[in-house]
């Protein structure tokens, strides 16, 4: 055990292809982002969240995470974070990965795949629906593609629901992002819900969702090679199929199609509904000027960052 307090960092992410469609079991793209959320425990007399009691309706993530993985006392929790929440940037799957880092740092331990696997879990149990992507992103920072079989640069399988998700490590390319924030805060759980019943009611919806993993897997190949001409605009054709899913909006819209004359290619990255929006560019300056002339909040955005790093480092 190591002394009383430990602390643990985890990054947000960015989706470059495949969100909601890697729900589903298809291939998806994420990159780890230089805006990280850090959890810090100590012991306390009664559970405490960021100086409140502990409401654990409120909190599914972190209740989830202390029925399944803490045995110990009652702990003081304290969370800081650079990543907005409901921005589509995965502020809650670091918070996760922090959250089970910081309990493990309390155990002397760092264990980034299986603070992924226990991150899957709170998310799995908030939102009653996920895939490992943002998680796995954020445990293991740099990139990560999922892919249905395990290949080269294999990280962690998981699997629910008859769904197979094989988490991959792929390396990360010089190459500029410029996040666009709409200004509107919007959860994850219900935007895939909404999918859900698309999905399950329409063999149209079903043929987008298809469409959308052959794209992650086309996309995975032009990431390798380097091709950010092929990236973008497979970046773009994803932006259209989550709009026909309806999970865009009037706004993304606009700051998508305001990126695009300076970009490779601009899309809604997260669960929609508001969040944010990427654009794939060797232009930002023109790009976030762009962005911000529509009415988002621009900001340039480092990847190749590392994962889950306890603090100090053990
Ligand atoms: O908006 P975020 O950062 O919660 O990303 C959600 C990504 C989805 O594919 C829509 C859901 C998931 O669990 O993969």
């Amino acid at each position: 055990m190591m002394g009383p307090g430990a602390s643990a960092s985890a990054p947000g992410k960015v989706i470059l292809l495949g969100e909601h469609s890697v729900v589903f079991g298809h291939p998806a793209l994420a990159l780890a982002i230089d805006r990280r959320m850090t959890c810090h425990l100590k012991p306390s007399g009664s559970m405490r969240l960021n100086g409140f009691p502990l409401d654990p309706e409120r909190n599914p993530h972190v209740r989830h995470a202390l029925e399944t993985l803490w045995e110990g006392g009652p702990l003081d929790i304290r969370t800081e974070s650079m990543i907005p929440s409901g921005s589509g940037l995965g502020s809650s799957a670091a918070l996760s990965v922090a959250f089970v880092g910081a309990l493990q740092a309390r155990q002397g331990e760092s264990d980034p795949e299986a603070a992924a696997r226990a991150g899957f879990d709170m998310e799995f149990a908030a939102q009653g629906r996920a895939s490992p992507l943002d998680t796995s992103a954020s445990a293991h920072g740099g990139g990560v593609a999922i892919k249905s079989e395990e290949e080269e640069g294999h990280l962690w399988t998981l699997e629910r629901d008859g769904k197979r998700w094989c988490v991959h490590d792929i390396p990360v390319p010089e190459m500029t992002l410029v996040v666009g924030h709409s200004g509107v805060s919007a959860p994850t759980g219900p935007l895939v819900g909404r999918v859900r019943s698309y999905f399950d009611k329409s063999g149209f919806a079903r043929e987008i969702v298809d469409e959308m993993g052959a794209i992650a897997q086309e996309g995975e190949a032009a990431l390798k090679a380097g091709d950010l001409e092929l990236l973008g605009r497979l970046m773009t054709k994803n932006h259209k199929m989550l709009s026909i899913l309806g999970v865009s909006t009037d706004r993304l819209n606009k700051l998508v199609d305001a990126s695009l004359p300076h970009s490779y290619g601009a899309k809604l990255t997260g669960a929609g509904g508001g969040g944010s929006m990427i654009a794939l560019t060797d232009k930002p300056e023109l790009v976030c000027d762009a962005i911000a002339r529509h009415g988002g909040t621009p900001y340039a955005v480092r990847t190749g960052v590392p994962g889950l790093q306890t603090e100090p480092p053990l």
